[in-house]
């Protein structure tokens, strides 16, 4: 095999490698929503006219609230996804 061949076979092999590293970090905080956190509300309850979430203060407020009630034992990382996620989908708020 010639050596250019050799770097893209190797190149390919690190891509195919880091891809589901990449997927797994991007949708954890949606996994963790989508499994918790959607047995009561549907998600609308975040765009709603009357929302409770006014800041991102507010935002980590009651996701913190609400994994306490539904009894999550969620680390530091994973309760901070799950509040990026809801602002990165939904409230779109300035940190
Ligand atoms: C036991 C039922 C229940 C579970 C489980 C639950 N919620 Fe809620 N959640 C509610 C209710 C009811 C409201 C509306 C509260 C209100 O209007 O005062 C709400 C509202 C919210 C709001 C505020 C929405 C707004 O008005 O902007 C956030 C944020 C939220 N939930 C996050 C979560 C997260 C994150 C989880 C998963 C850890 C979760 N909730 C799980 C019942 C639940």
């Amino acid at each position: 095999m010639i050596a250019t061949q050799k770097i893209q076979v190797q190149l390919i092999s690190l891509m195919l490698l880091l891809l589901p590293m990449t997927a797994f970090s991007e949708d954890r905080g949606e996994m963790l929503y989508q499994n918790h956190c959607v047995a009561c509300h549907e998600s609308t309850v975040h765009i709603r006219e009357a929302r409770k979430v006014k800041s991102y203060a507010d935002l980590e407020q009651y996701t913190r609230r609400f994994a306490g009630l539904a009894g999550v034992e969620w680390s530091e990382a994973d309760m901070e996804l799950v509040i990026e996620y809801l602002n990165r989908t939904r409230y779109k708020l300035q940190d």
